[in-house]
C-alpha cells in the first residue's frame, strides 16, 4: 500500500542523535518536516529552548506563520545530568524530558489554529518509564511524569480528534549515542548487547522511524504506549 506522504511533521529535538536521523528520514521519505532545537544544525529550522516557557510562546507564533503541523514528534530529552544533588539532577531532567513537551502542549491545545489542523502527537519516552526497569531515579521520575501526562492529554485531545501515543525505546545506537563512549572495544560492545538485548541487537533510529510511520498512518491507534526495546525490559530489569 502506498502511504500518503504529503504530511506536515514538526519534530521537537532535531539537531542530533535520534532526532537528527529522524529529520533526515522524514525528508528522504518525502514528508514535510520542520525541526526545532537549541543549537544550530542542518536539521534545525527554529532555535528554541523548549524548557523555557517564554521561548516556547514565541516559537509557537513563529511556526504558525510558516507552517501548519499535522503531527508533532516530541523527541527533546536528556538521559543524564552531572549536577551534584539528586534535587538538582531531577530538576534538570524534568526540564529537558518533561517541560520541553508540557509547555508546548499546554499552549497549542487551546489554540484552534493548532487543534483544527493537528491529527496526532507522538512522544518519544523510554523504557525507563516502566515500573520494572531500573535506571537512574531522576531520569525515571521525569519519563514517568511524561507518560502520565500523555495519558491525561490523550483523553482531553481525543475530543478534538487528535491522537496521542508514546514510543518507549530501549537502548538506541546512533552517531552521538552515549553508548559509543561506554565500550573500549567492539568485543565489549558485543558482550554488552548480548547480555542486555534478547535479539543481540541495538534499537536503531530507523526502528523508531518505522514505528512513528505506523502511528501516523493508523487512525485507530490512540493512547497507546509502544515498547520498542526488543524485549530488553524483560531480561534486564535491574
Ligand atoms: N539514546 C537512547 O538510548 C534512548 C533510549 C530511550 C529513549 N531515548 C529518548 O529519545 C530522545 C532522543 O534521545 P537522543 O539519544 O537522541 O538524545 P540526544 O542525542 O541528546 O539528542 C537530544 C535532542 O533533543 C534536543 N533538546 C534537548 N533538550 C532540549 C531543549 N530544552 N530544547 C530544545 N531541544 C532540546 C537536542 O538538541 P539541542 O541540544 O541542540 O537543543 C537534541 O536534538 C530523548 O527523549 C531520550 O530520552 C533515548
Amino acid at each position: 500500500m502506498q502511504l500518503e506522504k504529503n504530511i506536515n511533521i514538526l519534530l521537537l529535538g532535531s539537531s542530533k542523535g535520534l532526532g537528527k536521523v529522524l529529520y533526515e528520514l522524514f525528508k528522504k521519505n518525502k514528508y514535510e518536516v520542520v525541526g526545532v532545537s537549541r543549537t544550530v544544525s542542518a536539521q534545525t529550522d527554529f532555535i528554541c529552548d523548549l524548557s523555557d516557557k517564554n521561548q516556547v510562546l514565541k516559537l509557537i507564533k513563529d511556526i504558525s506563520i510558516t507552517t501548519i503541523p499535522q503531527y508533532i514528534i516530541f523527541n527533546a530529552g536528556k538521559g543524564s545530568s552531572n549536577k551534584e544533588t539528586l534535587e538538582e539532577r531531577r530538576e534538570e531532567l524534568m526540564n529537558h524530558n518533561f517541560y520541553t513537551s508540557k509547555h508546548f502542549v499546554e499552549e497549542i491545545k487551546v489554540d484552534p489554529f493548532w487543534t483544527d489542523n493537528l491529527k496526532g502527537l507522538t512522544f518519544i519516552n523510554s523504557i525507563c518509564a516502566l515500573e520494572n526497569f531500573k535506571c537512574s531515579e531522576e531520569y525515571k521520575y521525569a519519563k514517568k511524569e511524561l507518560l502520565n501526562y500523555c495519558r491525561k492529554i490523550s483523553n482531553e485531545l481525543i475530543t478534538k480528534k487528535i491522537r496521542v501515543n508514546s514510543i518507549l525505546p530501549g537502548n538506541i545506537m546512533h552517531e552521538n549515542s552515549i553508548w559509543n563512549e561506554k565500550f573500549e572495544s567492539k568485543e565489549d560492545e558485543v558482550n554488552f548487547v548480548e547480555k542486555t538485548m534478547p535479539f543481540d541487537e541495538w534499537i536503531y533510529p530507523e526502528d523508531v522511524f518505522k514505528t512513528i510511520e505506523f502511528l501516523v498512518h493508523n487512525q485507530n491507534v490512540v493512547n497507546t504506549e509502544i515498547i520498542l526495546d526488543g524485549g530488553q525490559n524483560l531480561i534486564s530489569p535491574n
